[in-house]
């Protein structure tokens, strides 16, 4: 049968035939392009999806006896739990010594509201030097495998969009000092875009509208690509999770990891104390014994809002997106070569072809991206564990160029994290009289990863003060 006809059998009981609309005018390589992505769709699923997600909008479920989840707390309560997280501390150094560990960064997004022409990786945003966060990490990821006397393997998700781009990068780059065989890229699934009507989206002749599945893809590309075959060959059992827009986050954390080892967990996850109510992070809640987190636009006001009798918000845990996750409990999820995670929809303005052939570049949303996220794989582990961080050491989202969660606060945030650190070893910083500091100051990812070795570099250098308005770069 030809091959038109052939599509066509397959397009046509799900309405989706004019996505053929212009074979006619398509050389045979062209024909074979479109025809190979669509090769790729169980378009009976995608017919599922579409009635689910798109022609109505999917509202999530609340359920009755949803609470707030528990964590451990920041500070420990008391002389037990003291122990307890200087143990994790200790076992969490013992496992990075062994080489247990490996950082995984996903960086497949797309960026869109940062509004910068490359992958986010790629952007500079070291305040002093203007190191892109790629070279922040892997300075860092460097240093932290010279402390620990055990090289990091850097497991890095792309998007078939900006995996050439990504790659083409890190060897400009001379992978930042890494040895290649270190990093390990890989790919995540794209899905269709799918316009309001329930029809998928054309981006050329030859192509659908394709688009990342979002964090959730993780799992499912870490089997495909043969990276949890490389991390058990290699005896690695955890995985540090970070995402790219996040320079503050140490790459890993004895104390998170050693807690996770210790409390046999699956999946665990770094929880920090919201800012109000409605601040924009997923919640963790608990319901049925299992913990879930719920997107912040998905918990009624009144949940959100409800308060412990000593004012404090009942829902405090708020999700930055940090991670540890177990090899095993990835091998176990993704066993048969496919995982379902719910899907979640997002309304966008998708550029696509009009009926006469014409990109169309909308000015409102004009349909829906569906994507998985990768939270939703903890209420399927048997055990998981939450543990309280502290924000200004950890979270520095870059989402936007100015403003909340920007290019600009996230380099403040870095500058404010060494001068810490630095006051933390006795330097004299300045600061304004409401308490900002009054210089740029940049320490090395490459020469320190924690307090100890900024104290050593104190010490060294005797270091005493920064002068007001400095623009330092520490190495
Ligand atoms: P965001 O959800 O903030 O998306 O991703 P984004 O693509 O960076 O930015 P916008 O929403 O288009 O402005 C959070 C993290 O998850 C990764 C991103 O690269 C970022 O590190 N991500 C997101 C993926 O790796 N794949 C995806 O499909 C989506």
């Amino acid at each position: 049968m030809d091959r038109r006809q052939q599509l066509f059998d397959r397009l046509a009981p799900v309405h989706q035939e004019q996505l053929l609309r212009f074979w006619p005018e398509l050389s045979p390589a062209q024909q074979e392009k479109l025809a190979g992505q669509l090769d790729e769709i169980d378009f009976n699923e995608m017919d599922q999806l579409i009635r689910e997600y798109v022609l109505v909008r999917p509202k999530t479920r609340i359920p009755d006896d949803l609470g707030p989840a528990p964590y451990f707390p920041l500070v420990p309560k008391d002389e037990e739990q003291r122990a307890l997280y200087e143990k994790a501390e200790a076992r969490g150094a013992e496992l990075l010594r062994a080489g247990k560990v490996s950082c995984l960064t996903v960086a497949g997004g797309q960026g869109t509201r940062l509004g910068f022409d490359g992958p986010k990786g790629t952007y500079p945003i070291a305040p002093v030097t203007g190191k892109t966060l790629f070279e922040y990490f892997a300075s860092s990821i460097l240093r932290a495998g010279e402390k620990f006397g055990k090289p990091l393997t850097w497991y890095v998700m792309t998007s078939l969009l900006n995996r050439e781009a990504t790659e083409a990068f890190f060897r400009e780059h001379a992978f930042f000092g890494l040895a290649p065989e270190q990093v390990f890229f890989f790919t995540q699934g794209t899905m269709p875009a799918i316009g309001y009507d329930g029809k998928l989206l054309l981006a050329e002749k030859d192509s659908l509208s394709l688009s990342p599945n979002g964090h959730g893809g993780t799992l499912l590309a870490l089997r495909k690509s043969g990276a949890l075959d490389r991390m058990k060959r290699e005896g690695v059992e955890y995985l540090s999770y970070f995402q790219v827009d996040n320079p503050l986050i140490p790459v890993v954390n004895p104390l998170f990891v050693g807690l996770h080892d210790l409390e046999n967990s699956e999946m665990s996850a770094i929880m920090l104390a919201k800012t109000g109510p409605f601040e924009k992070l997923g919640n963790f809640c608990v319901t049925q014994g299992h913990i879930e987190i719920i997107e912040y636009s998905d918990l009624p006001a009144e949940l959100a809002e409800s308060r412990n009798p000593d004012g404090s918000l009942r829902f405090i845990a708020g999700s930055p997106a940090i991670h540890v996750i177990s090899r095993e409990f990835i091998e176990h999820l993704t066993a048969g070569g496919s995982l379902k995670l719910p899907w979640h929809r997002a309304d966008k303005k998708i550029p696509c072809l009009d009926e006469a052939g014409n990109l169309v570049k909308p000015s409102e949303p004009n349909g829906v991206k569906l994507e998985s996220f990768i939270f939703d794989a903890m209420p399927l582990a048997k055990r998981t564990m939450v543990l309280e961080g502290r924000r200004e050491d950890l979270f520095a989202p870059t989402k936007n160029p100015t403003g909340v969660d920007s290019v600009e606060s996230c380099r403040a945030l870095l500058v404010d994290r060494d001068a810490r650190r630095l006051e933390a070893a006795g330097v004299k910083v300045p600061r304004t009289p409401e308490g900002k500091v009054d210089a740029l100051i940049e320490l090395s990812p490459r020469r320190i990863f924690d307090q100890a070795d900024v104290d050593a570099y104190v010490a060294e250098h005797n270091l005493r003060e920064i002068a007001r308005g400095a623009k330092l770069y520490l190495e």
